[in-house]
């Protein structure tokens, strides 16, 4: 048992609840495992940067809210397993779990035409079995709960295809199906799955683009910007919260309007 804070009434008093955020430690994770906590819940942020998600749940910690740090490679299904079930021990059962790690092929990105298509592999991996894997962790004890939310991050890439991104369009599509399906499954046993499909955001993912990049991609979003990190939080958090209770099995894009459904 880390430092002691009693969580046994967690999921039960007032909405406080226990919330996973993978890759939570930096950019569009660290943003959502920043308002789940500000919101009351106690957060489990999972990261394999040990410094960036150290540094978020001290933060979080110093400021009177409910943060633990395990530091976690989310495409390794054993190491998954034995983090949930010292989640489990040391905080209860979450009934939020947010699927953030994932990521674009950035300096491997190639074109199809010039693949290596071996870089798959580590998409898969990155991308979909990392969702893949944690959800299967979180859905027994949500189901006997009756209730759970799941929300995974895709991208609009998924929807829109774009350069060089075969690999990371392809991963995140499968985001997509996968969600969908288990929300199939899983609404009668109370649990709502949901994906969130962010357009261009300044995290530490864009830092290889230039500013005339950066503006050239603006110029094509009807709202005229990249977003920031707290959009996409923002977006998690109505469709963790109560008012998104009759929505299920969605992807809601938030990218400026770049692409409309
Ligand atoms: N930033 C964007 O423009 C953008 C656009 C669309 C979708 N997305 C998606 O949003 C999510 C977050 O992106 P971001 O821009 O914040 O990325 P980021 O690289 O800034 O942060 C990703 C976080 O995940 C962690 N991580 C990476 N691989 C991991 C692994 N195997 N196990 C555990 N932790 C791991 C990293 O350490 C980091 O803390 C990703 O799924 C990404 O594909 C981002």
């Amino acid at each position: 048992m880390r430092e002691g804070v009693n969580m046994s009434d967690t999921n039960n008093g007032a909405g406080r609840r226990i919330a996973v955020v993978t890759g939570g430690g930096n950019g569009i994770g660290e943003a959502i495992s920043t308002s789940l906590a500000e919101a009351g819940h106690a957060v489990a942020i999972l990261d394999y940067d040990g410094e960036g998600g150290k540094a978020l749940a001290s933060r979080l910690n110093a400021a009177g809210l409910t943060a633990r740090f395990w530091q976690l490679d989310c495409t390794e299904l054993d190491a998954v397993e034995g983090t949930f079930a010292e989640i489990r021990e040391e905080l209860g059962d979450p009934a939020y779990l947010v699927n953030n790690v994932g990521g674009h092929a950035r300096t491997k990105a190639t074109d199809f035409l010039d693949s290596d298509v071996r870089t798959l592999d580590h998409m898969v991996a990155l991308n979909l079995k990392s969702t893949v894997y944690c959800s299967r962790q979180v859905v027994k004890a949500m189901s006997e709960a009756r209730f759970g939310r799941i929300v995974s991050i895709a991208s609009e890439a998924a929807l829109t295809g774009g350069p060089k991104c075969w690999d990371y369009s392809a991963v995140k599509a499968g985001v997509i199906g996968f969600s969908r399906a288990i929300a199939y499954e899983l609404a009668p046993h109370g649990i709502n799955v949901n994906v969130v499909a962010p357009g261009a955001t300044r995290t530490a993912a864009l830092a290889a683009w230039s500013e005339e990049q950066k503006a050239a991609v603006a110029r094509a979003i009807p709202l005229g910007r990249l977003g920031q990190p707290g959009e996409i939080a923002g977006t998690v958090a109505f469709l963790l919260s109560e008012e998104a209770s009759f929505i299920t099995g969605q992807t809601i894009l938030a990218n400026g309007g770049r692409w409309m459904v």
